[in-house]
């Protein structure tokens, strides 16, 4: 009895702590192990993040997405909104497009279509994607931060 009385006050507490800490470790120990967490609000916030981080850092679409000022130099004033070709083949093409088309708010086309050009390479109505746009074969997760990156971005400024 007196052992019972002992240890009861201990067994108590311990509860207490793990009712408490619960939900922390938990949540903590599955995000660690990239359970999704569905549609919620900071997961979204983390693909835009991505999405940033691989249009500006890694695949650079503002080099032919952005508009050029006189010198040049692309303008960040108006990021991603448009811009004519810059870049000439070597060899002239009759496939090479004259202009990108703005990116910023994605405009103009779906969010399937924009994965077919990102993941497959496919234009949109199952149009052959024009040069200097490269053929890209990005993985699901990659196309879909970088399209919701896109919406993100408002598309105000005129298109070029
Ligand atoms: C080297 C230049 C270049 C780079 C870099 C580039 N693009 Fe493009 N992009 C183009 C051109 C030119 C077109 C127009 C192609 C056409 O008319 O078929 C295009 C077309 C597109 C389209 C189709 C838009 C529409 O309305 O039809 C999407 C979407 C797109 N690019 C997204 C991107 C994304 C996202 C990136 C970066 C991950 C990127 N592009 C990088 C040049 C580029």
């Amino acid at each position: 009895m007196t052992t019972i009385r002992r240890w009861t006050p201990s067994v108590l507490i311990l509860l207490a702590g793990a009712v408490l800490l619960g939900p922390h470790v938990f949540s903590r120990a599955s995000a660690a192990a990239g359970v999704p967490q569905k549609n919620s609000a900071p997961a979204q916030q983390s693909a835009v993040e991505r999405g940033r981080y691989l249009v500006e850092n890694v695949a650079m679409c503002g080099e032919c997405h952005t508009p050029r000022d006189e010198n040049g130099q692309t303008d960040n004033s108006r990021p991603l909104q448009g811009a004519s070709t810059w870049i000439l083949p070597v060899h002239p093409s009759t496939k090479w497009a004259a202009h990108a088309p703005a990116l910023a708010g994605f405009p103009g086309i779906t969010e399937e279509q924009g994965e077919d050009i990102l993941e497959r390479g496919r234009g949109p109505n199952g149009l052959e994607i024009q040069q200097p746009m490269h053929i890209y074969h990005m993985n699901h997760a990659d196309a879909t931060a970088i399209i919701a990156y896109l919406k993100s971005l408002p598309s105000t400024y005129p298109q070029q």
